[in-house]
């Protein structure tokens, strides 16, 4: 059983896999994964990604249906860039808990108390908090997108850490919303220093979700795409990697000479790993679950979204 916790079923699905691929060419549908999935859907998507070029990836395909195997936000994202399109999400139930930290009546209450800040909110989050926001960002563009701003007041929502994180990039005043990543901030810093005695030549790298102590003992800090391009690129042997567990598949697929260190056993998203190669064949048979946005929310969040992809 590979890396997963026993989340990963065996490796013999070729037959599902032909009748996936069968069904997608019928439905002239794209596949695309997040680098957290479980390897079995890495392995069968178009592209695999990080969520900037994920929702770049769908704002330029030309497929009729986009199986999106990732979570919630990511799925509606999708669909506020292509609302022609048919966007799926293998298991509805498949969201992110960050994202479900902070409602668009919570963002409007504090946006009236701070009425000269520009709202930045991080893409882990709702189309209606979307739609409330003046931009968006994801990890991998976060602190160029509040450099690209006017304001010199910024309310971050919801991530506080990614929001610390910037703040430490920027003169801007910060104002961070209290929302965190489950699966990140169970990453310490004592899990850097130990694996640090055990590979002292190992690189270090962090998603900008974990918590400051452990970005202060980082060599580099980037979204899960840098932290792929990062590995291919570094003279470095061996890495360890504070993300979620999900992307050392592709992290060991894209660089077989090279030895790659989870940083914490413990960095699992459970919601991330609810699709598997089942339920994208039901998905693509029954053409359900679809995840779509009313047009009034839609047309607010893509304002945000289309602000981002300019700077990015
Ligand atoms: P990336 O955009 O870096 O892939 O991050 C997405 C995410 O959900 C991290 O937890
Ligand atoms: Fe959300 Fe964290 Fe899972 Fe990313 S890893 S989808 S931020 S809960």
């Amino acid at each position: 059983m590979p890396e997963g916790r026993g989340y990963q079923v065996a490796s013999n699905n070729t037959e599902l896999i032909e009748k996936i691929l069968h069904v997608k060419r019928q439905r002239n549908a794209v596949i695309l994964a997040h680098n957290y999935q479980l390897g079995e859907v890495q392995d069968i998507a178009d592209f695999t990604g990080d969520s900037l070029e994920l929702s770049q990836n769908a704002a330029k395909t030309d497929a009729d249906v986009i199986v999106f195997c990732g979570v919630h936000f990511m799925a509606e994202t999708a669909f506020i860039l292509c609302p022609d399109k048919i966007v799926l999400l293998p298991d509805i139930h498949a969201g992110c808990p960050m994202a479900d930290m902070i409602t668009a009546e919570s963002l409007r209450e504090k946006k009236r108390e701070l009425p000269g800040a520009a709202v930045v909110c991080y893409v882990n989050s709702s189309a209606e908090v979307k739609a409330e926001s003046d931009i968006c960002c994801t990890s991998a563009n976060a602190v160029e997108v509040v450099e690209s701003l006017d304001s010199e007041e910024i309310l971050f929502v919801p991530d506080q850490y990614l929001g610390h994180y910037v703040s430490t990039k920027t003169d801007k005043k910060m104002v961070l919303w209290p929302g965190f990543c489950p699966t990140h901030v169970r990453i310490q810093p004592e899990d850097i220093t130990r694996l640090k005695l055990e590979y002292p030549q190992a690189k270090v790298v962090v998603h900008p979700e974990c918590r400051p102590e452990v970005i202060a003992l980082a060599d580099e800090v980037l979204s899960t795409g840098g932290m792929c391009k990062f590995a291919q690129n570094t003279e470095a042997k061996e890495i360890i990697v504070g993300t979620e567990i999900g992307i050392i598949h592709r992290l060991k697929k894209e660089n077989p000479g090279k030895k790659f260190i989870p940083l914490s056993e413990q960095a699992i998203c459970p919601t991330m790993k609810l699709i598997n190669l089942e339920k994208m064949l039901r998905s693509l048979e029954e053409m359900a679950p679809e995840v779509k946005v009313p047009e009034e929310t839609r047309l607010r969040a893509k304002v945000a979204v289309d602000r981002m992809l300019k700077v990015a």
